[in-house]
C-alpha cells in the first residue's frame, strides 16, 4: 500500500557541483521508504532525451527549464512528488514554472562557488577556467539566486543528512506529507 499525499514539485536549483544531484538522491530513497509516488528529474539526465540538443545559452536554458516544467506539471498534478535537479540559473523562468506547476516548493542547494570549484567533482570548473567549456555557471555565465526560496540548504555548512531533513519538514509543514 502507497502512502495517501498530494502532488507536489520539489525544485533544486543551485550551482554545478551545490549538491543538488545528492540531496535529491538522499531524499528519494527516504520518500521511497515511505511509500510515496515519486519521480526524479535530473538536469544531467533529461538532457540525454527530453531536451537533447538543447545547450547552454539563456535561451536553451530557459527551452530546458520549460519542458522540465511542463513534464513536472504534469506528474504534480496527477499526485506525484516530484524532485528536479537542474540549475535553472534564471529567476524569470523559475517562477514561470511555479506559477504554472501551482504545487511547487523551490530548494536554494547555495554553496557558494568558491566551495563548488574546490569540490570540482566532475572537473568542470576547471574547463571553465581554461575556457574549454564556455558560458559555465558561476564562472562565466550568470547565476541568479532565489530571492525567497522555500528552503535553503546550505550545504557548506550543513550535513546531507540536514539538508534531506529540512526539505522533508516543509513538505510536512506545507501539507504535502502527512
Ligand atoms: S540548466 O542551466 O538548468 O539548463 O542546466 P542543467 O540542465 O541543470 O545542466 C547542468 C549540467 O550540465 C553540465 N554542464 C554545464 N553546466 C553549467 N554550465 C555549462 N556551460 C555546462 N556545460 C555542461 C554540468 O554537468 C551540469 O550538471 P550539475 O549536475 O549541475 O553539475
Amino acid at each position: 500500500m502507497g502512502l495517501e499525499h498530494r502532488g507536489v514539485t520539489v525544485w533544486f536549483t543551485g550551482l554545478s557541483g551545490a549538491g543538488k544531484s545528492t540531496i535529491t538522491e538522499a531524499l528519494e530513497k527516504k520518500l521511497r521508504a515511505m511509500g510515496t509516488k515519486l519521480e526524479v528529474l535530473d538536469g544531467d539526465i533529461v538532457r540525454t532525451n527530453l531536451t537533447k540538443g538543447l545547450g547552454f545559452s539563456k535561451e536553451d536554458r530557459d527551452e530546458n527549464i520549460r519542458r522540465i516544467g511542463f513534464v513536472s506539471h504534469l506528474l504534480t498534478r496527477n499526485g506525484v512528488i516530484v524532485l528536479v535537479s537542474a540549475i535553472s540559473p534564471y529567476r524569470a523562468v523559475r517562477e514561470e514554472v511555479r506559477d504554472r506547476v501551482g504545487d511547487f516548493i523551490e530548494v536554494y542547494v547555495s554553496a557558494p562557488v568558491e566551495v563548488c570549484e574546490a569540490r570540482d567533482v566532475k572537473g568542470l570548473y576547471k574547463k571553465a577556467r581554461s575556457g574549454e567549456i564556455k558560458q559555465f555557471t558561476g564562472i562565466s555565465d550568470p547565476y541568479e539566486a532565489p530571492t525567497n526560496p522555500d528552503v535553503n540548504c546550505e550545504t557548506h555548512n550543513e550535513s546531507l543528512e540536514e539538508s534531506v531533513n529540512k526539505v522533508i519538514a516543509k513538505l510536512e509543514e506545507m501539507g504535502y506529507l502527512p
